[in-house]
């Protein structure tokens, strides 16, 4: 719950002997910057320079240009008040401190708001390779850059408002706009003069996964295409068996622009796509090897 007269909780995953459990928080929080310590600024150092190195000709220029433009450093976690100057005046969106995980409603009216949520707190040190759940790396390094692009900006205010209309339609129209965020978002390449290019918060923060995603065999990368999207599972434990790729940003604003009702009451009727499917008709790029892939899993 809300706690700005308080120190904030850290909220992570709790391991049960039952398997993992999320844990949910919905205040909003005052980033305790004074509090972080020497480790914490050292994990961020660690991370933004490991990052930014792998990400030169990988990730989108943009993306890169953005990070520049808002003064991220990587010399000390940045001050969200910091970044929020130059990300108001570029679009018109703020920066709100979380503790964690946010139920679904609640993200979406905050992106609905150009509110985007980040995590107060940084993983540590053991956990730099792979964590669980989103901390103010993935979120402050990954996702916030692009909503200085102003077309990914309204994309990502557009979402939020189609997933508060999603949630009043029902629970299967909410994983078909989940796989949507996934596959953009989160995973999602994009193609620019000079070849593929990694735009995806999720790919960006991980460092096994910037490679895997552009130059590994194993995965497909195929075409953008919504409702192909819509129906195809993903992976939340490996790297993606597939990947998509769109041309542009205006191409993901114009393909996501028109009402998704009808769009999910047809999908309703379809099974869905196992995550590393190749169907007719998709705009194969690199039809994946399939090496090591998990047999099962795809959720
Ligand atoms: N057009 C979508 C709808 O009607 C809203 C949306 C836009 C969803 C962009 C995702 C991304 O639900
Ligand atoms: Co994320």
């Amino acid at each position: 719950m809300g706690r700005m007269d308080n120190k904030p909780a850290r909220l992570e995953n709790l391991h049960t002997d039952k398997g993992k459990v999320p844990v949910y928080a919905t205040g909003i929080v005052a980033q305790p910057w004074d509090d972080y310590t020497a480790t914490d600024h050292d994990v961020w150092r660690r991370l933004y320079e490991r990052q930014r190195t792998l990400l030169i000709g990988r990730a989108s220029d943009e993306f890169l240009a953005a990070q520049d433009a808002m003064g991220m450093t990587p010399d000390r976690i940045p001050k969200f008040s910091d970044m929020d100057q130059a990300l108001h005046d570029a679009t018109g969106w703020t920066l709100v401190g979380v503790e964690g995980l946010l139920p679904e409603l609640d993200f979406f009216d905050h992106l609905a708001n150009r509110r985007f949520p980040v995590t107060w707190w940084i993983r540590r040190p053991d956990q730099v390779d792979y964590i669980e759940e989103p901390d103010l790396f993935h979120d402050l390094f990954g996702h916030v850059p692009l909503l200085m692009n102003p077309v990914f900006a309204d994309y990502m205010q557009a979402y939020g408002r189609g997933g508060v209309k999603a949630h009043g339609i029902g629970a299967d129209a909410l994983v078909n706009l989940t796989r949507l965020y996934w596959y953009t978002v989160e995973f999602g390449l994009i193609r620019q003069k000079d070849g593929l290019r990694i735009y995806g918060s999720g790919i960006v923060s991980s460092k096994g996964e910037s490679i895997h995603c552009l130059e590994s065999d194993a995965p497909n990368r195929i075409g953008f295409d919504l409702e192909r999207i819509m129906r195809t599972r993903y992976r939340i434990d490996t790297f993606q068996k597939t990947y998509f790729v769109i041309d542009s940003f205006a191409q993901l604003m114009d393909a996501t622009g028109p009402d998704f009702t009808p769009i999910y009451a047809r999908l309703a009727t379809q099974d869905s796509h196992p995550a590393g499917a190749v169907l007719d008709g998709d705009r194969v790029f690199h039809r994946g090897s399939g090496e090591g892939w998990a047999s099962d899993g795809d959720v």
